[in-house]
């Protein structure tokens, strides 16, 4: 067994979703942290005084404001998970995942690729005891990744929500009609994405999208509808 450090040196900041998974996830990993909250108590520079690592898992817009708001922040490695922001006040290190509200099973965690402003050796020297995998990409390609992630990952998610919605409200079908299709989709993306595209788009069959469109009427999903017809065109 390994000496358990006396103090943490890793210290979360934020109480949102990210830092409640990756919270978990250190439990798991027996990685010594503590925590600190706007809410909580205790002055921030007591919270990181042992700390070589201080993991700012709050609000993008709030990360300089909060490291310019604290000197003490200076002396520590700071580290943000923010996919977008890129600043010289701290390493960004993204999560490539999705997290809500629900915790996941455990071997989800240590599967999540970190896409980082900083080259694999320095993760690892700062997180010595995980095995994710990390790329590296350059601070002034960061908000075109990011966009990518919110369109395929954010923007699906409102296509889906749109469709369980309005099955329900319009045709009284459950939501889990749908699952099998849903889960169909990511099954074909994952295994055959170059293949996983089916219908009017892939067939370029002009009067289904036509009639799709005009259906659609002044459902403000109409503009969208459109926008991808444009897109794959
Ligand atoms: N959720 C995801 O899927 C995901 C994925 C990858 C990366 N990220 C990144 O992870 C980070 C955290 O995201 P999240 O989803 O966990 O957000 P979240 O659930 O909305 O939590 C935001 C946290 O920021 C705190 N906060 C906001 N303004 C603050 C301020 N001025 N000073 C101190 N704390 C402040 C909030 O505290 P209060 O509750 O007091 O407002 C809360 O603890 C972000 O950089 C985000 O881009 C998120």
């Amino acid at each position: 067994m390994g000496q358990v450090p006396p103090h943490p040196s890793i210290t979360i900041l934020g109480d949102g979703k990210v830092a409640r998974h990756f919270s978990y996830f250190f439990q798991q990993k027996q990685i010594s942290f503590n925590t600190w909250s706007r809410r909580s108590q205790r002055p921030l520079e007591e919270a990181i005084r042992h700390s070589r690592t201080v993991l700012l898992l709050i609000k993008d817009s709030a990360i300089e404001e909060l490291i310019r708001a604290h000197p003490e922040l200076s002396q520590k490695t700071r580290v943000h998970f923010s996919g977008c922001l890129t600043t010289p006040l701290a390493i960004g290190m993204h999560p490539l995942m999705t997290f809500g509200p629900e915790l996941y099973p455990d071997d989800v965690y240590e599967k999540i690729p970190f896409i980082c402003e900083i080259g694999p050796e320095r993760f690892e020297d700062l997180f010595p005891t995980l095995s994710n995998p990390v790329y590296t990409i350059a601070s002034e390609h960061k908000a075109f990744y990011h966009a990518l992630c919110v369109m395929s990952g954010n923007f699906s998610v409102i296509l889906w929500q749109k469709l369980f919605q309005e099955l329900q409200t319009k045709f009284g079908i459950p939501r889990e009609a749908a699952l099998p299709y849903l889960k169909q989709v990511t099954e074909n993306l994952v295994h055959h994405p170059a293949r996983a595209l089916t219908g009017p788009l892939q067939r370029k069959d002009a009067s289904t999208l036509e009639k799709n469109l005009s259906s659609l009427g002044q459902d403000p999903f109409q503009k969208i509808y459109q926008a991808f017809v444009e897109v794959h065109q």
